[in-house]
Formats: structure tokens, sequence, C-alpha cells
């Protein structure tokens, strides 16, 4: 009796369509170790699959970034929805690396400076296009990407280019609530600046917790995106500090010194400070008519 597996013609020699579809060979291929630290793979496997997530997060912002172009709040809202849940196992994965200690940390990365030379995350080019479209510029991260002339320019563009934010305001402007004009046609490049009239807006929204209910829900997936995305950094910090301590890092100053600042940049501000006056009695019929709040005031505050 023959061994020889049956073939069948649309499979190509070597492969199934289940190797094919999801290029399985060349994704086991991909995990190369510079030390012969057992843990490495560990570590090469967390940052690939980091990696992977945050293209499929770009690819999510620019589709309801689309979608709020063509007004479909709608899909808009379901693809948000995504980015949400996309944020799950990027935090989770930080389980996978718990064992770490500086020893197995130095034992990998003293290998890596003289196999590739100097490295630092902050080469990683799908973090900053993700940051970027959360809304958070600084054209200073460029500098990382002259050595890739074509990651260079698409940082760039997308520096130029409205973030999820822009488009989210350009929308509100769009079914006419007051988003200022300054606001709208402001220099894309440069780190946004909070605006009052903008805090405003997001109040107006929420100011009756029975209407606007899709808008409401729009500033909610947003404030789970940005949650979603100070947690990933928290891990990060957290790791860092057990791992690494406060020894000097890539720019020679302490890492975590460098860190801790960028744990300040939450995604789409307004709709943070907004959450200030959100629910105060005078701006919202709720307390008046809850009977479990009904003569209750919140501590400070006079009905
Ligand atoms: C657990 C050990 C780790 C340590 C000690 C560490 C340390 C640092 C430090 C000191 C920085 C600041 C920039 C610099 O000086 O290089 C940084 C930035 C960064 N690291 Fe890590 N890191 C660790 C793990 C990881 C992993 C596993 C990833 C996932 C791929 C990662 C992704 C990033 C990113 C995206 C930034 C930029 C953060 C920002 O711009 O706010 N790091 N890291």
């Amino acid at each position: 009796m023959s061994k020889t597996p049956p073939t069948h013609e649309s499979t190509a020699a070597g492969k199934t369509p289940y190797s094919q579809w999801l290029q399985t060979e060349a994704l086991h291929s991909l995990q190369r170790p510079v030390s012969d630290h057992p843990g490495e793979h560990a570590w090469i496997v967390h940052a690939q699959v980091s990696e992977l997530y945050w293209m499929l997060i770009i690819k999510e912002i620019q589709t309801a970034q689309a979608c709020l172009r063509a007004n479909d709040l709608v899909q808009a809202q379901r693809t948000l929805q995504r980015v949400v849940a996309h944020h799950a196992p990027l935090d989770a994965i930080w389980r996978s690396l718990a064992w770490m200690t500086p020893n197995d940390l130095l034992a990998m990365l003293s290998r890596v400076g003289p196999t590739y030379g100097k490295d630092t995350a902050l080469q990683g080019w799908t973090y900053r296009h993700m940051v970027y479209l959360l809304g958070i510029k600084q054209a200073e991260h460029l500098q990382h990407f002259v050595p890739q002339p074509q990651r260079w320019a698409q940082l760039d563009k997308a520096l130029s280019e409205p973030s999820l934010y822009d488009d989210v305001l350009a929308y509100l402007a769009r079914i006419g609530l007051d988003v200022p004009p300054s606001v709208l046609a402001r220099d894309l490049r440069a780190p946004y600046s909070p605006s009052q009239a903008v805090e405003q807006v997001w109040r107006d929204i929420y100011v009756d917790p029975d209407a606007r209910i899709e808008l409401q829900q729009l500033g909610e997936t947003l404030a789970d995106i940005a949650e979603g995305f100070m947690q990933w950094k928290h891990r990060h910090l957290m790791a860092t500090r057990r791992t690494f301590g406060t020894r000097p890092a890539y720019f020679g100053t302490e890492g975590v010194a460098w860190l801790k600042p960028t744990m300040e940049e939450i995604p789409f501000p307004e709709l943070w400070s907004a959450r200030t006056f959100i629910g105060d009695p005078k701006s919202s019929p709720a307390a008046a008519v809850c009977p479990h709040l009904a003569g209750q005031a919140p501590d400070g505050v006079n009905a």
C-alpha cells in the first residue's frame, strides 16, 4: 500500500489549505533568538503578537475613520468596539513575561546590541502609528525611522492626517454640535491642545442621560479604547520597574523617568475632563427624577 499522502489539486506541494491561508510556515520561521536564554522565545513571541495587534488596531481605526467620514456612525461604532476587544489580549499577554527578573532580561538584551546595534522599542512603527491615530501627535519620534525611509514616510503622513479624535470632532460638527472651526482647522502635526469648547460639546452630549444615546455610546467606546491603551502602558511601566529598576535606557537617562510622563498622555482629553461636570444636578435632570437619588446631592454639591 502506498504511503504517499493524497493531494488536492488546489493545494500547493508541501502545503495544506490551513497552512496557506494562515501562512503558518512563514509565521513559525520568524522567531530568531540572539541569546541562549530559554525565555527569549517567549519575549520574541510577546513582542511579535503585540506588533500584530497594533497593526490590527491601526486597520480598524482607519476603517472607523472612513465610516465617520461617510456619516455612518453605526458601522464606526461597531468597528471601534472591536478595537476595545483587541486591547484585552494586549493586556493579558503581559502574563507570559511575568516570570522575568533583571537577570533574565539582561541575559537577552546583552546579546541584542552586539548582534543588531543599539535598540529601543521606540523604533517600532506600528505602535507609533497607532498612537498618532489615537491623537497623540509627537513629531520627534520620527527620528527613529530615518533608517527605514518607507516607514518614516508612512508615519510622517499619519502625523499630517486627521486622528480618530479629529474625525470624531468633525463628525460632531457636521451633525450640528458646536465644535469650533479653529479646532477643526488646526495644524494636525502639532500636539493637540485641549479646548474648553470641545469639553462643552461632550458635556452637552451627556447632559440628558436619555437623549443622544448613540453619541454617549460613542463617548463610552472611546473611553474604553483610551483605558485599554493606558492599561497596556501601566503594565509596561510595571514590567520595566520589575525587570530593569531605574537603570538608564536608550537616551542615557532613567528609562522609568522617561516613561512616567507618558502616563499623562491620555487619548481624547476633553472626553475625560468633561466628566468633572457630567451628572452635576444643575446640568442633569436625572438626580431630580431618579427615586434612589431624589433629595440626595453628591458631597459638596448644593442641589
Ligand atoms: C519588560 C522589559 C521591558 C523594559 C525594561 C522596557 C523598557 C522600556 C523603556 C526604558 C522605554 C522608554 C524608551 C527607551 O528608553 O527605550 C520603553 C518604551 C517602549 N517599550 Fe518597552 N520595555 C520592556 C518590554 C517591552 C515589551 C515586551 C514591549 C512590546 C513590544 C515594549 C514596547 C515598548 C514601547 C511600544 C515603548 C514606547 C512607549 C511610549 O512611547 O510611551 N517594551 N520600554
